[in-house]
């Protein structure tokens, strides 16, 4: 995939804070009493073992689910009030939700549409992620890479100040990783903020500048990457510990 070269954005306010941010369906506290503020111009891995809340963390910080208790806002707001969301935060949290029947290129018109974002932007982006040959193809054809990378796609239409990723990794080749690494650092390098799941831990060392380690809903770490000595070793380490 193609890189491609930003201007420097800074935004004074803080990126990304959660307060107390709780979660709750039924008995399962799905996220217990979260606090966190995220740094802009940095790539920030959230950790934890399946079920450890990261996902539906991620939904309350993106106004998908309501928090039972506490906040989560973006910019200083809560997701619903910015008020040109798509060019502040782009998303991807599942790889699932495209229309099968329509083309990679429709699909992301579509969403250029809702966002007031012009088609070259669309073909920009299709070129960015390698997707311009199968633009014309209908998505249900698409592998689970090519899906990964049409959704970060989308998420980039607005040319946004924060992505959020959940597990953007997943389904991509060693090339698609490594192009994908290079990617975030870039746009994180130009001031701008990423927050990404992942449980491939040595891509994550490789890729970060500090981790939320979650367990059953708590945050139970957070590290700079720069403070880990052997990063990809001590990183699992720490993980296997707190987590076990
Ligand atoms: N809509 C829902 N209704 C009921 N329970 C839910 C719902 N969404 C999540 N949960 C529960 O909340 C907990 C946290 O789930 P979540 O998907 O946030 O975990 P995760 O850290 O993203 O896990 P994974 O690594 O498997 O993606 C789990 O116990 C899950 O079953
Ligand atoms: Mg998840």
């Amino acid at each position: 995939m193609r890189s491609g070269s930003r201007p420097l954005k800074i935004s004074g306010v803080p990126t990304l804070t959660a307060t107390n941010l709780t979660k709750r369906y039924r008995e399962v506290v799905a996220v217990d009493g979260l606090t966190f503020a995220l740094e802009p111009g940095s790539i920030i891995g959230f950790l934890g073992p399946n079920g450890a809340g990261k996902t539906t963390t991620l939904r309350l910080l993106l106004g998908l689910a309501e928090p039972t208790s506490g906040t989560a806002l973006v910019f200083g707001r809560p997701y619903r009030m910015l008020e040109d969301p798509c060019r502040r935060v782009g998303a991807v949290l599942e790889s699932g939700d495209f229309d099968p029947g329509r083309s990679g290129r429709n699909h992301l018109r579509a969403l250029a549409l809702a966002a007031k974002v012009g088609f070259d932007r669309v073909e920009e982006l299709l070129a960015l992620v390698e997707l311009s040959d199968a633009a014309a193809r209908p998505v249900r054809t698409y592998s689970l890479g090519m899906r990964r990378r049409l959704g970060l796609a989308g998420a980039l239409l607005g040319d946004p100040d924060l992505l959020v990723l959940d597990e953007p990794a997943n389904g991509l080749d060693p090339a698609g990783v490594h192009w994908l690494r290079g990617f975030l650092q870039r746009f994180a390098g130009t001031g701008r903020t990423v927050l990404l799941s992942s449980h491939v831990l040595a891509e994550v060392a490789q890729t970060v500048d500090s981790v939320l380690i979650l367990s059953r809903g708590r945050l139970i770490a957070e590290r700079r990457i720069d403070e880990l000595p052997d990063p990809a070793r001590a990183l699992e380490a720490l993980y296997l510990e707190l987590t076990a």
